[in-house]
């Protein structure tokens, strides 16, 4: 009777489909108005803003600005490594190309709109620096690679390597801006409740940080601040941190002593949520004629922006992946005028792979060699860079799988050998990876008299499952059928848990609850419940339940990493293998195949997981060959600013993605034996697209997107 390994379906599907889940933007609240945010169209500016005009247009109740916004005591307070400074109005300046100088609050969206447009705004901008390539010579060392990784690492001796190297790789691969673009864009309803109270409904991937953060902006003590998201339209990272219309929207709620709404437009997007920095990464590859990897080097060179540091931790990856005594690897930032990016759709492994991997390839192809065989060559047994053993790692049978599934062994070794008519055909491979992390978490569980069990934690379910596969693992723990058992999240008047980022939601939140939910049972047990059969008999528990007098039975219980797991390196990996079709004009680059092996602990719901895994694969397929931010250097401006002219993978681009789930046993990873999949599927994918791309033409494209003018 277990629910954990079934492909049960969302939980809460219906609930999206029929249009019965609220938003936070959708909240009914009485007595709403409506703000609006005027954004600068300068960078590096100071500027001075007439509001005069805007200020008596029909319906308006407010206008901010720096002239008159309230001085917010954490207005600049950065409350963590994963927190961002923000842009509140206590200066007159625009540091970034449409950032935040104006809000307007009306009592419909309509007329604050109208009044934003009669906003008047000069500046006096001294030149603006948004071209990374240009400001090379300023690179610094960040004092870490994302938000607790060492900047630099090195070990074994890296010249003496490629001094003992058969052949060397040595090349440069870069990669552009991408926004995450959430289907639902940021918004959220801000209510106080008094001087010292606060509530939002936001869409967040972290209500926990949310809450920390306002409670530091605005002075109040946490638990004065309520943040409730019970359904999120998409994440991808750009919700995960908080972001200045968050208090920027909360602050003209409490100056009009009104709820107060504000949505995101979609150009909006493009600069007030973060997104994914340029990078430039060499890789120095050095290996004897039998392809064993005697040397390493990666050196990573990535954007931030004036006010704050977020540094693309792509070189990560490349310090354990494979096994070779010497590796060396480095992460640089450029200080630019652009808004602080952030985390992006595996940040990091997805552009690091898409480095290492090619160039790899590229040694393959020296090599004479065949790219599966050189990683089998390479295979880590343990943790090189850690140097410890993994707590379980079936990549070997991931690569096996999904070769075999896609007829790998049917390839041709010469680039622009193999042919589909008048179409050129490549195959091209690569590995995925992403490290497997936990954070303490919190849960509750109880069962009442009619016998139904109430599980919550405060976590978000970004549209990953979690709504389902935390019933699932309830429901096990407890043991009783899934269908008894509900779900709450998104509250932080619930248990505490983490981001939902970084892929650890199951792992950390899942953790907790089935501590909680097992903790409930030994209650029960303690007390005579009839729980213990193998096969639960359901009229007799509830016989029982009914009986008591207390209308209710309630546990708790906080998870965190274990002690035991230190020992062990952790990451899930997988591998791609990528067919592409180009036909011989260089008209149209297309996937026309792709199989996919994961390798992720144990497989909680095989239903929601494919979905984790395809989404990922999509996303690099964006990576590898559509999603690119266009920005003006004269003045920082994002051109690409909708969906129109931000490409994303549409229906028509993606073919048939085959996914192969590997089952995989890891006693020690943590309480529930799960690793992340969120985020995995990205990795390795570009890279797998651009040695397809090679296979097929002989070109070598290292500069992503792949568009065709790079193939001329
Ligand atoms: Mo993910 S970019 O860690 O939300």
């Amino acid at each position: 009777m277990t629910a954990v390994g079934k492909g049960i379906a969302r939980l809460d599907a219906r609930a999206k489909v029929t249009g019965k889940a609220q938003y936070a933007a959708e909240v009914p609240v009485a007595n709403l108005v409506h703000a609006v945010l005027v954004t600068s169209t300068q960078a590096a500016a100071k500027v001075a803003v007439d509001v005069k005009d805007a200020e008596h247009a029909p319906g308006v109740l407010a206008v901010l600005t720096h002239h008159n916004a309230p001085k917010l005591p954490g207005a600049k307070t950065k409350t963590g490594p994963v927190d961002r400074v923000l842009q509140l109005l206590q200066e007159d300046e625009a540091p970034y190309n449409d950032c935040p100088i104006a809000v307007v609050v009306a009592d419909t969206l309509e007329r604050a709109r109208a009044a934003a447009e009669r906003v008047a705004v000069r500046y006096s901008s001294g030149g603006v620096q948004t071209e990374l390539r240009e400001r090379l010579a300023e690179a610094y060392a960040p004092k870490t690679a994302g938000p607790r990784e060492p900047a630099d690492s090195s070990r074994g001796d890296v010249p003496a390597g490629l001094e003992a190297a058969f052949v060397q790789i040595d090349a440069t691969y870069t990669t552009t801006n991408q926004h995450h673009n959430p289907m639902e864009m940021h918004g959220l309803t801000a209510v106080w409740q008094g001087e010292q109270s606060l509530t939002v409904y936001d869409t967040s991937q972290g209500i926990f940080g949310v809450r920390k953060k306002l409670a530091t902006v605005f002075g109040l003590a946490e638990s004065n601040v309520r943040v409730i998201s019970r359904y999120v339209g998409g994440g991808f990272g750009c919700k995960g941190s908080p972001w200045s219309h968050l208090a920027l929207c909360a602050l003209a709620a409490r100056v009009t002593g009104r709820p107060v709404r504000l949505v995101l437009t979609r150009p909006q997007m493009f600069s007030l949520v973060g997104y994914r920095p340029r990078t430039i990464q060499r890789v120095v590859l050095g290996a004897d004629a039998r392809g064993k990897l005697t040397a390493v080097r990666h050196d990573v060179t990535s954007e931030t922006s004036r006010l704050d540091e977020f540094s693309e931790p792509s070189a990560l990856q490349t310090r354990m992946l494979y096994a070779c005594p010497n590796v060396a690897t480095s992460h640089r930032l450029v200080r630019l005028d652009v808004p602080t990016p952030t985390f992006t759709r595996a940040p990091g492994e997805a552009t690091g792979t898409f480095a290492l991997e090619v160039a790899l390839d590229e040694l393959a192809t020296a090599l004479k060699l065949d790219p599966l065989e050189l990683r089998l060559r390479n295979y880590a047994e343990r943790d090189p860079h850690e140097d410890k053993p993994w707590s379980s790692k079936e990549l070997r049978r991931c690569y096996q799988q999904a070769a075999e599934r896609f007829g790998w062994a049917a390839r041709r070794l010469d680039p622009g050998s193999q042919r589909d008519g008048k179409l050129l055909v490549g195959w091209g491979m690569a590995t995925a990876t992403y490290p497997a992390k936990q954070s303490a978490a919190s849960a509750s569980a109880r069962i009442d008299r009619e016998g139904r069990v109430l599980v919550q934690a405060g976590t978000q379910d970004i549209g990953t499952g979690t709504y389902t596969i935390m019933a699932q693992i309830a429901a096990d723990a407890l043991g009783v059928p899934v269908d008894r058992v509900r779900f709450e999240l998104g509250d932080t008047s619930l248990p505490e848990t983490p981001v939902s980022g970084g892929s650890q939601t199951a792992s950390s939140t899942g953790s907790a609850v089935q501590a909680a939910a097992l903790a409930l049972k030994k209650k029960l047990l303690a007390l005579g419940a009839p729980l213990r059969a193998p096969e639960l008999d359901l009229r007799a528990l509830d016989a029982w339940l009914a009986q008591r007098t207390e209308p209710e039975h309630r546990a708790e219980a906080r998870t965190e990493e274990k002690a035991e797991r230190k020992r062990y390196s952790s990451h899930s990996f997988g591998a791609h293998f990528v067919e592409v079709k180009i036909d011989a004009d260089l008209r149209q680059i297309r996937v026309t195949r792709c199989v996919s092996a994961f390798a992720a602990g144990k497989i909680l719901n095989p239903k929601t997981a494919h979905s984790q895994y395809i989404g990922g694969m999509v996303w690099g397929i964006g990576l590898a060959l559509l999603e690119h931010t266009a920005r003006d250097p004269r003045n920082g401006r994002v051109v690409t600013r909708d969906l129109a002219d931000y490409h994303v993978p549409v229906h028509a681009d993606i073919p048939e993605l085959e996914v192969i789930q590997v089952h995989e046993r890891d006693p020690y990873v943590n309480e529930i034996g799960a690793k992340g999949i969120g985020e995995v599927g990205i990795t390795g994918m570009a890279a797998a697209i651009a040695n397809a791309v090679h296979h097929a033409t002989g070109k070598r494209v290292r500069d992503l997107p792949i568009t065709l003018d790079k193939l001329l």
